[in-house]
């Protein structure tokens, strides 16, 4: 299937940089969100992503105003059932997503491809609340969207070959890598990431460092280019919190208990940068 049109379900920090990239590779973009705001500050942001990247030589102005130009809002989900694929990237609540999918199903073309950028949930379960489990996949990018090189691709059991070689030469378009894996509780990154992640913030509450030694020791001691804390804040600690729990309960494993110390921050509503307090305060 030959993609041109690419509908983003979310103007959140995935949303916006999955727009981004969609929009600057050619594609016709349409996001959606149900906050006005939302959407508007999304593309403020957008506009400000792509301006940094002309800024720095990466791309051109004319590069920056054609992908602008290629980027429409709508708060109305049914009007991307006119377009080839389609991203969610709401919130990471199972119940969210599947009320999504079942309000847009009705309005798809047969033949559009439905994917999620899940971070987590199983891509078959998803699937299942659809009405085309072999045209959905996961999609899931890294964040910032814009600057990391990777996008995993998930096949649910029933996903079918076309399906999966369609978004092989979407990710190709993009610029950017695809790794594929199985549809397993947090696929590839996230299951290696967060319990990293997780084991930091136990390292934190049994007072083995501080944040800042915890943080100094993974960068200069394994040339991560953030510390695990640092990251968690800017992923945001709800979304660990969340990815721990999928792990924890699709594996049935001790080990991937969440630390009582994330779960108290989420509590707190201390979620990272996003709150402007996490392990960081960034007021
Ligand atoms: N849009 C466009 N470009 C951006 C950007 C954005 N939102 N954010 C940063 N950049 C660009 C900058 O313009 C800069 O470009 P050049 O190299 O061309 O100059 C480059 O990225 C580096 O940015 P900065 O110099 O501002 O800052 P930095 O050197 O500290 O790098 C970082 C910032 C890229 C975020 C880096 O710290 C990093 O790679 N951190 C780790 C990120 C990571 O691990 N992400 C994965 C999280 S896991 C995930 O996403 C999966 C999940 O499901 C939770």
């Amino acid at each position: 299937m030959d993609v041109k049109s690419v509908g983003v379900i979310g103007a959140g920090q995935m949303g916006n940089g999955i727009a981004h990239v969609f929009a600057l590779a050619g594609y016709e973009v349409l996001m959606t969100d149900i906050s006005h705001d939302a959407l508007e500050a999304a593309l403020r942001l957008i506009d400000g992503n792509l301006e940094r990247q002309v800024s720095r030589d990466k791309i051109s102005e004319e590069e920056r105003a054609g992908a602008m130009a290629r980027i429409r809002t709508t708060m109305t989900l049914a009007d991307l059932g006119a377009t080839d694929l389609v991203i969610e990237a709401a919130t990471e609540r199972e119940t969210v997503k599947t009320a999504i999918f079942e309000d847009l199903v009705p309005h798809l073309k047969p033949e559009t491809i439905l994917t999620s950028n899940t971070s987590s949930i199983s891509i078959t379960r998803l699937a299942s609340r659809t009405d085309r489990p072999e045209k959905f996949m996961g999609f899931h990018f890294m964040n910032p969207v814009p600057v990391m090189q990777l996008v995993e691709l998930i096949r649910g059991i029933a996903t079918d070959e076309d399906t999966y070689r369609t978004c092989v030469g979407v990710v190709e378009k993009l610029g950017k890598t695809a790794a594929s894996a199985e549809d397993f509780p947090a696929f590839i990154v996230n299951r290696i990431l967060m319990p990293m992640i997780n084991e930091a913030v136990y390292t934190l509450y049994e007072g083995v460092g501080s944040v800042q030694s915890i943080d100094s020791a993974m960068k200069l001691g394994t040339n991560h280019p953030m510390g695990p804390l640092e990251l968690a804040d800017f992923i945001g600690l709800d979304t660990c919190l969340a990815i721990m729990n999928v792990l924890h309960d699709g594996l049935a494993d001790t080990k991937y208990r969440p630390c009582p110390l994330l779960t108290k921050y989420v509590e707190a509503g201390w979620l990272g940068r996003k709150t402007q307090r996490g392990f960081y305060d960034y007021r």
